[in-house]
């Protein structure tokens, strides 16, 4: 119970690794608020987890949404300590596209989304965490894809990289009030929407030096140990965690294969 009465804001955790963050932080005593547009699986969650856990509708694109947001939040549980900006346009149908073909549209939605958003909120969330003189936490949900490119994803790839320069730049910015600010980067991770690695017709053993694609709850676990005072000293970085994905050169099924079994 690491979070024991603290409260955090998990935006898009409706659904897939927000959802992970939502289930985690709760079950470390915090009381959290989802902020997604997905009524029916926001409210369904919170319904699930009691009353420490309640569902706001709020499109992080929208200022004046945010703002609400953290009017409801502060309504109900009297603070806002830790902000997870989660949401993000992605699994959508305009996000995969080469360069070539890439529209306007998926543009301006992923950077509406993906990098205003998560503006906004920091700000909203820094300035009330200015006010409750306590310092606070904000942690962003990047990719793999802020470092090294997917193909056929250039917005999306974009947008993580502005995630992981903003994460520094407020990390400065803000660490005179102690709050902190870090990345967490996922790697190929398994949810109800994704189209990810695990969709491909390769295995993602082939692919993934652990062999197996991460869990939601995998993600939630590196953002609970930022969102503690364990990383209290831990500001303008990130964590990677991605089964060695990061790490390697090229895929298990590329390189020269290994038998264990001498060692066993
Ligand atoms: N799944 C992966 O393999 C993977 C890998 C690397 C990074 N990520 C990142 O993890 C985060 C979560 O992705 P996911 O795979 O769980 O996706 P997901 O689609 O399951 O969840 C995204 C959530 O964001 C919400 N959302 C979308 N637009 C919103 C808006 N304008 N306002 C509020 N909420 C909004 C959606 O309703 C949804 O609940 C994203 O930032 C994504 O880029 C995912």
């Amino acid at each position: 119970m690491q979070l024991s009465g603290k409260t955090a804001i998990i935006t898009g955790g409706a659904n897939g690794i927000g959802a992970g963050c939502v289930r985690r932080l709760a079950s470390e005593g915090a009381n959290v608020v989802i902020a997604d547009i997905d009524d029916g699986a926001g409210t369904a969650l919170a319904a699930e987890l009691g009353e420490s856990v309640i569902y706001v509708r709020t499109d992080v694109a929208q200022r004046r949404s945010v703002e609400a947001l953290f009017a409801q939040a502060v309504d109900a549980f009297g603070a806002v300590d830790v902000l997870v900006n989660n949401a993000a346009f992605v699994h959508k149908p305009g996000v995969i596209a080469n360069f070539l073909d890439y529209s306007d549209e998926s543009w301006r939605r992923t950077l509406d989304v993906n990098l205003t958003g998560m503006f906004y909120c920091s700000q909203v969330a820094a300035r009330l965490m200015a006010k409750q003189g306590r310092g606070g936490v904000i942690i962003n949900m990047s990719s793999g894809g802020a470092s090294r490119a997917h193909r056929h994803m250039f917005g999306y790839d974009t947008s993580k990289g502005g995630i992981e320069a903003a994460t520094r730049a407020m990390a400065l910015d803000l660490a005179g009030l102690n709050i902190r600010v870090n990345a967490v980067v996922p790697g190929s991770t398994r949810v109800d929407q994704g189209t990810a690695v695990g969709d491909a017709p390769i295995p993602p053993a082939d692919v993934i030096p652990l062999p197996r694609q991460g869990r939601p709850s995998d993600i939630a676990a590196a953002v609970a140990f930022l969102a503690s005072d364990d990383a209290a000293y831990i500001t303008g970085t990130r964590i990677v965690v991605d089964g060695g994905m990061d790490a390697q050169l090229r895929s298990p099924a590329v390189d020269y294969g290994y038998d264990f079994s001498d060692h066993l």
